[in-house]
């Protein structure tokens, strides 16, 4: 059985959202059973602050972090395009998890490692510049104003990503949120750290060339909502 999601870690923070959704059977609850403690990150057992290339057999030249991957179809298909890349997804939604973990036995992937637990807690026990690229696609946006708190994108999280990215590195956030985008754009590029990098006047509207629709983005496009990309660059010093 794969270990449970514990309480008991360094940095425990309020989970919001999901851990648990329609009861897994069959080759999803294999998936959940078997793989995951093959490729699972354990953030309550490792040393800090710890080098991310550590995880995978043999050590990758670069780490990209995904945070709130869902059902894994956007990192591993990045897995499966970029084979010398380490991949570490980071999800609390079991189904998700148990998704991705089918999509990697599948394309027999060597380069995913995952972390069953909250993101923003994993990030302080990172090294520093430890990270090639880090997406966050289609977090939740929390759109009332008194769960603003609860968004991912925060200045204690950036401080946090400014410290584990290596300077050149990528941030690539997507949101079909009129107000996270706004919310994102008041936050990242005026963090010191960080510079907004964009392709023309509506070069917020194309999807990155390397990169595919995730699940959430397939079903906004179907609701009639318009993705919006970003990329940020973490400055050099
Ligand atoms: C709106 S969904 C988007 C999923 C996926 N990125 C997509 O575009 O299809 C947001 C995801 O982030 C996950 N999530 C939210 N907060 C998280 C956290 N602190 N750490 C890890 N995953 C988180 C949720 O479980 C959920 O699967």
């Amino acid at each position: 059985m794969p270990k449970p999601l514990s309480d008991s870690s360094k940095n425990r923070v309020h989970l919001f959202g999901r851990r648990k959704g329609k009861r897994l059977r069959g080759s999803l609850r294999q998936a959940l059973e078997h793989d995951l403690p093959r490729i699972r990150i354990d953030a309550d057992t490792i040393d800090t602050p710890c080098d991310p290339s550590q995880f995978f057999e043999p050590k990758p030249e670069k780490v990209w972090l995904e945070i709130g991957f869902g059902g894994g179809e956007h990192l591993a298909a990045q897995a499966k395009a970029n084979p010398h890349v380490g991949f570490i997804g980071a999800e609390i939604f079991e189904n998700g998890i148990a998704s991705l973990l089918q999509q990697s036995a599948a394309a027999a992937l060597k380069n995913i490692r995952i972390l069953n637990s909250d993101a923003r807690e994993f990030l302080p026990m990172i090294g520093d510049n430890s990270l090639d690229r880090v997406f966050l696609l289609y977090p939740d946006p929390w759109p009332k104003n008194k769960h603003a708190k609860r968004r991912f994108i925060c200045r204690a999280a950036l401080d946090q990503m400014a410290r584990i990215m290596r300077p050149g590195a990528e941030f690539r956030i997507a949101t079909d949120h009129a107000e996270y985008a706004r919310w994102c754009l008041r936050h990242v590029p005026i963090h010191p750290a960080f510079q907004w990098v964009i392709s023309g006047p509506q070069g917020w509207r194309q999807r990155p060339e390397d990169s595919i629709a995730t699940r959430y983005e397939q079903k906004a496009i179907r609701e009639g909502r318009t993705p919006m990309y970003f990329s940020f660059l973490r400055n050099a010093g």
